[in-house]
Parts: C-alpha cells; sequence; structure tokens
C-alpha cells in the first residue's frame, strides 16, 4: 500500500491524499488562515493569520535517533508556512545548531544566542532574535555553549519550563512556532516538550525506524502526565523515503498499517535538494522552489495546516 508515487500531477491511485501542485498549494495556503490583520483574509502584504485561539500553534520534531530529519522539516516546513504569508519562529534548541545554520543566520561568537536568552535576565528576545531572508520567518539561534545549559537548568527552580517562560510575552506575534531538538532525550528537549502543544516525529524509512519509538511514545506520555497535560502527537511523518528501495516501501506500508491515521498522508522522499540547500544555508523552498522537495514541504505545510485549524490530528 505505502509504495504510491508522490506525483507533482495530483495521486496515483485510489484512496491516497491528493498531492497538489506546490503553486496551487501556495494558493491554498494563502486562502486558509482567514484572518489577516483586519479579520478578513490576506492582508495588503499577503499575510494570513491562525485564529486568534490557535495563536500560536508550538511544534516540536522529536526523535532520539540522529539524521531522521527533525531539522530539514523544521527548516522547510517552517519556511513553506512563512510563504504562505504566515508568522513563523524556529527556536533552534539544538547546540549543532543546523536549523539555525541551514536559515542562514551567521553565528558569530559575539552574538547572543538561546542560551542567553534562556538564562540571562538581561537578554530580550530582541537581542537575539533574528530575521531570515523569507519575510515573515524568524529564527531564535542556537550555539555550541548551550550544550552547558544542561546543567544550569538543572540548578534554577522549574528549569525544564525555562522556554515557555522566556517565550511568553513574545509568542503571540507568531501563528507557529518550531522548536528544533537535539537528538537526545535531556533538558533542552524536556523544555521543548513542556512548551510545544503538538509534537511532530520524523521516522525514517529504514529498516531500525521503530527502534526506540517505544521509547519516546513512553517519554511523551511521561511529560504529558507531569507537566504538560495539553501534549498531542501531530502526525508521524515518512522521511527519506526511496520508493526505489524495496525495504523502504515496505517500511512504509507497515508505518501506515501501524499507526493509521496518526502517520501524515505526505512522505518526504530522498531528493539531493535537500542534501544541498542546507549547504548553501538556504531552506529548500528558496534554493530550489520548483523542486520536488520543495512541493514535499508545501503537501505536509498543508496537512500541518489543516491539522491545527481542526484541531485533530492528519
Ligand atoms: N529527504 C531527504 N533527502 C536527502 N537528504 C536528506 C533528507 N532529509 C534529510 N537529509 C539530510 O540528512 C542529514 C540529516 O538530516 P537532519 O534533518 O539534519 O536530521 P536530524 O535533525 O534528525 O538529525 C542532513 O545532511 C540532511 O541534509
Ligand atoms: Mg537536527
Amino acid at each position: 500500500m505505502g509504495g504510491e508515487l508522490m506525483s507533482l500531477d495530483g495521486p496515483k491511485s485510489a484512496g491516497k491524499v491528493k498531492h497538489k501542485r506546490w503553486f496551487d498549494l501556495k494558493q491554498f495556503l494563502f486562502g486558509i488562515g482567514g484572518n489577516g490583520a483586519n479579520g478578513s483574509g490576506p492582508d495588503g502584504e499577503g499575510r494570513v493569520a491562525l485564529p486568534a485561539g490557535l495563536r500560536p500553534a508550538v511544534i516540536t520534531t522529536m526523535n532520539q535517533k540522529g539524521g531522521c530529519g527533525k531539522t530539514t522539516t523544521v527548516v522547510n516546513l517552517s519556511a513553506a508556512l512563512a510563504k504562505g504569508g504566515y508568522r513563523v519562529l524556529v527556536v533552534d534548541m539544538d547546540p549543532q545548531a543546523h536549523a539555525s545554520l541551514g536559515l542562514g543566520v551567521r553565528l558569530e561568537a559575539f552574538r547572543r544566542s538561546i542560551y542567553e536568552f534562556l538564562l540571562d535576565d538581561d537578554t530580550t528576545f530582541g537581542d537575539v532574535m533574528r530575521s531570515t531572508s523569507i519575510r515573515g520567518l524568524d529564527v531564535l539561534p542556537s550555539a555550541m555553549k548551550l550544550s552547558e545549559a544542561q546543567l544550569e537548568l538543572a540548578n534554577i527552580p522549574r528549569g525544564e519550563s525555562a522556554l515557555k517562560r522566556a517565550l511568553k510575552a513574545v509568542e503571540h506575534d507568531y501563528d507557529f512556532i518550531f522548536v528544533d531538538c537535539p537528538p537526545t532525550l535531556n533538558l533542552l528537549t524536556l523544555n521543548a516538550l513542556v512548551y510545544a502543544g503538538k509534537v511532530l516525529i520524523p521516522v525514517q524509512t529504514h529498516y531500525y525506524a521503530l527502534e526506540g519509538m517505544k521509547e519516546l511514545f513512553r517519554t511523551i506520555e511521561a511529560v504529558r502526565k507531569r507537566f504538560n497535560p495539553n501534549l498531542e502527537i501531530l502526525g508521524i511523518l515518512a522521511t527519506l523515503f526511496d520508493q526505489r528501495v524495496t525495504i523502504a516501501v515496505d517500511m512504509l506500508g507497515a508505518l501506515r498499517d501501524h499507526f493509521k491515521r496518526q502517520m501524515f498522508e505526505t512522505v518526504i522522499h530522498t531528493n539531493v535538494k535537500l542534501i544541498e540547500a542546507p549547504m548553501l544555508r538556504e531552506p529548500v523552498i528558496s534554493y530550489a522552489p520548483r523542486s520536488s522537495a520543495a512541493n514535499d514541504f508545501y503537501c505536509l505545510a498543508t496537512e500541518v495546516l489543516d491539522a491545527v485549524t481542526k484541531g485533530v490530528g492528519p
């Protein structure tokens, strides 16, 4: 079942999601928000907004497996939504700073980062936030020393909700806030889970994909019980999918059988443009806007918008 090709020309088989062409999707993205600045659709600058009660939708990508597409998803999903007219903030909670770099932020040692934003009361949002080349898309960049924040967060009262506290004053300026996490379950990851409303789980369509998933679900459940009763799973996203590889097709089928409607219909295919784009410090959405990789992320953006605005999973 799971091996159908996503096509730029529409669905290849009955019963599968309709994959639209990217420009149709852009149209859709512009249209769906419904209440811009004046509450009546996109404003003069092509802005749209989530309804006030849903703003901001805080989404974190989570999977303790490295290299499964967490950062690629944050960078390109946020870019697709910003291109659609939404205001989007990316919070880079990974000391490796790949999301910051992939969005074109220059990491200069003298500039303050999320580290200071979390731990230094004198550092304001404005001191740290950087705009990107995509209008409406901002970043709170990471830095290597964020790895030291773990210890310091452990020593302050309610260190697990430092991110939530720090963003409270500015969060309503954004429709979407994406938090990119390191591939480990630690105090930085816990901060993301305590703050987020929803978790997006990228899963590589490789043989060992399901390894660690049980632990991940247990962690989410534990956070829900102890810290954040509103936390829900937005969806599971199959990534790095290559339909020429039998095991990948089988894996996707198995994932769909197992997780059913928790799976996004959209699949992120393996695509060389997604390797090139970060090297050039750009999302694929702007580096190769007509590529099938960009199309995959517009499809995902549509599904995410749908899920967020309907308040239900994909
Ligand atoms: N769909 C894809 N096709 C090709 N390369 C990809 C794809 N998704 C991610 N990559 C590459 O794989 C590597 C790991 O992806 P990344 O998003 O950084 O994973 P994570 O954040 O989970 O560690 C990166 O070099 C990225 O460019
Ligand atoms: Mg990453």
